[in-house]
């Protein structure tokens, strides 16, 4: 092998290295972009949104035969939020509605699934991609 093309070699393949790394974020991106697309088209943000500025944070009281019950936070902040939930956790709830902690979505969140449930597995992915992408907003109102 000539020399000049040995010394190139170690160049070439971070270059090679490089393209693969930007595909993988195109990837990503068009994912992100088809979540954010079916999460608006599901409504997600009227039920998961109390406040302005606070998408996604959930907060909002809704009465139901139990008491009333106050959307989740599903941004991903640690403590108040999703934060700890992988993409895996996140596709099980809009799968069949059950969370990590081995308990069941209620209220509309029940009604939501059944929607969820009828979409390709690889659309449930992109919802939980996008949620995961989004800022964690803390939401800390005394409920
Ligand atoms: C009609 C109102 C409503 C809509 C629309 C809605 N949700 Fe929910 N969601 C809820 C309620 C209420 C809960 C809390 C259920 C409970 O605590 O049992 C919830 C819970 C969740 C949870 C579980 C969070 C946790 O910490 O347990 C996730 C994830 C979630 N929703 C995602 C979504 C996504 C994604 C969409 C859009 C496709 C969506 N929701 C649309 C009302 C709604």
């Amino acid at each position: 092998m000539p020399r000049t093309l040995k010394a190139l070699l170690p160049a070439l393949a971070a270059f090679g290295l490089s393209i693969g790394a930007t595909q993988a974020m195109a990837q990503d991106a068009a994912l992100i972009a088809k979540g954010e697309y079916l999460a608006r088209a599901g409504d997600c943000i009227a039920c998961h949104t109390a406040r302005e500025g606070k998408t996604f944070a959930g907060g909002l009281p809704m009465k139901t035969p139990f008491g009333t019950l106050y959307t989740s936070n599903i941004t991903p902040d640690p403590q108040t939020g999703i934060g700890n939930w992988s993409e895996d956790d996140i596709v099980g709830v809009l799968t069949d509605g059950h969370t990590p902690d081995f308990d069941f979505v209620g209220g509309a969140m029940n009604e939501i699934v059944k929607n969820t449930a009828r979409l390709t597995a690889e659309d449930r992915r992109a919802i939980a991609v996008y949620l995961l992408s989004i800022p964690a907003k803390p939401f800390a109102e005394s409920k």
